[in-house]
């Protein structure tokens, strides 16, 4: 049977760092802890909250009955050829550790995906992505445990039904799966893509013309590293909200009164905006509400100044949101897992 904590505090566990209070969480390490742990929960009558590493939650309640935490290891080679090769990364891995292991090998793919934080597991679950690239992009296939019949299952690329932060585990199979271990491809004659953001003009700075996997990782660190808050210093989640898809129409009709809206076109015709735009736009870029706020830098990501409830977060969330559309007539949704 897997160990089980008491009453303990959440804080530590979640990137936000509310204070909410696990009334039992277990730590699992490997498929039959997870089984027993499910099979303990259900004795209890108590549904199970899978967490991982935290960096994608707001806690909204004081106490959550029944957390397993996530803690199953291990990177294992599985095949390769003169191309490829392909890995197996068990669930609890923490995905920049994963990401340093490739590079370190000089596997390619991952680079532009250095320093997000969070498990290996959890990051099916919204196709994590940064600069041009998502997971959806390297990702084989994945393993889970069906929470109601704890049978295992593979879920290939096109049955997770990757979107712009969405899976298929967000949706219709939300909270019906324990994501147990990713397989990713990863390339050995890789091409690295710099053209995002200020990849390549980070690159230019330091004099490296032709970069290797590991400067491009090392660029995308840096960027990151200017331009989002480390949770160590300030609770945060990263982006609170995805940045929203507009009909072209309406972006057209937006651009005439702000003509510096920045856009990117989507291969359905369809105009992607940023939201953190949005959100300065609205003035609320840097504000701060006793112990809540809006990053001074990222008008996206929404902060903690250290003993804020998950309520609040929420509910400042909700007044950015309405405040958006009444501005824009843009309808944002949260990124984030409110629970
Ligand atoms: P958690 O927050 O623990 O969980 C997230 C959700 O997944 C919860 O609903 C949880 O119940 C569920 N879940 C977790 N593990 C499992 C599992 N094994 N099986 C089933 N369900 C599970 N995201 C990006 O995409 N791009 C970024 O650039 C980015 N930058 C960030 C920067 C900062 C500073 C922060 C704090 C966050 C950022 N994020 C970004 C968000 C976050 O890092 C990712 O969403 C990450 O994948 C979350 O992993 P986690 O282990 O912390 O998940
Ligand atoms: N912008 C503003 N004001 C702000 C913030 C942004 O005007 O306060 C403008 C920027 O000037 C830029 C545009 O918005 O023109 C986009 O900003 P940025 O490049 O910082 O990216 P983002 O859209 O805010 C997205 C992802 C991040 C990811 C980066 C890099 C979403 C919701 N967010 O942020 O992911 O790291 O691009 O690829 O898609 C996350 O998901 O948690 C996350 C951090």
């Amino acid at each position: 049977m897997p160990h089980i904590l008491k009453q303990t505090s959440l804080k530590k566990f979640n990137t936000f760092g509310i204070d909410s209070v696990a009334s039992q969480l277990v730590e699992v390490s490997n498929n039959q802890e997870i089984k027993e742990a499910i099979r303990l929960g259900r004795e209890l009558n108590l549904t199970p909250f899978i967490l991982g590493g935290g960096s994608n939650v707001l806690l909204t309640l004081p106490s959550y009955p029944f957390v397993i935490l996530n803690k199953l290891k291990g990177i294992k080679k599985i095949a390769e050829d003169d191309d490829f090769v392909w890995i197996k990364v068990g669930a609890g891995e923490v995905w920049h550790d994963m990401v340093l292991h490739c590079i370190d090998r000089g596997w390619g793919g991952v680079e532009n995906l250095s320093l997000i934080p969070g498990t290996v597991g959890a990051a099916p679950m919204q196709n994590i992505g940064a600069y041009g690239v998502e997971i959806k992009d390297i990702f084989e296939s994945l393993e889970a445990i069906d929470l109601e019949s704890l049978e295992e299952k593979d879920f290939s690329n096109s049955d997770c039904k990757f979107g712009y932060r969405e899976s298929v585990f967000k949706n219709e199979l939300k909270g019906k799966y324990f994501i147990t271990s990713v397989q990713l491809k990863l390339a050995k004659k890789h091409v690295v893509n710099t053209n995002y953001g200020a990849i390549s003009e980070v690159l230019n700075s330091e004099g490296i013309g032709i970069p290797t996997i590991k400067q491009v990782s090392d660029a995308v660190i840096k960027i990151r590293q200017s331009k989002l808050p480390d949770p160590k210093d300030i609770g945060n989640a990263g982006s609170f909200f995805k940045n929203p898809v507009i009909d072209v129409d309406h972006f057209v009709e937006l651009k005439k009164s702000y003509p510096d809206l920045p856009s990117y076109a989507q291969p359905d015709g369809r105009v992607k905006v940023p939201a953190g735009w949005l959100i300065e736009q609205c003035g609320w870029k840097g504000c701060k509400e006793g112990e809540i706020g809006v990053h001074k830098n990222q008008a996206l990501v929404l902060v903690n100044y250290g003993q804020a409830t998950g309520d609040e977060i929420a509910n400042l969330s909700s007044r950015v949101k309405a405040s958006v559309m009444e501005k824009f007539k843009i309808e944002i949704s949260a990124e984030v897992n409110i629970i």
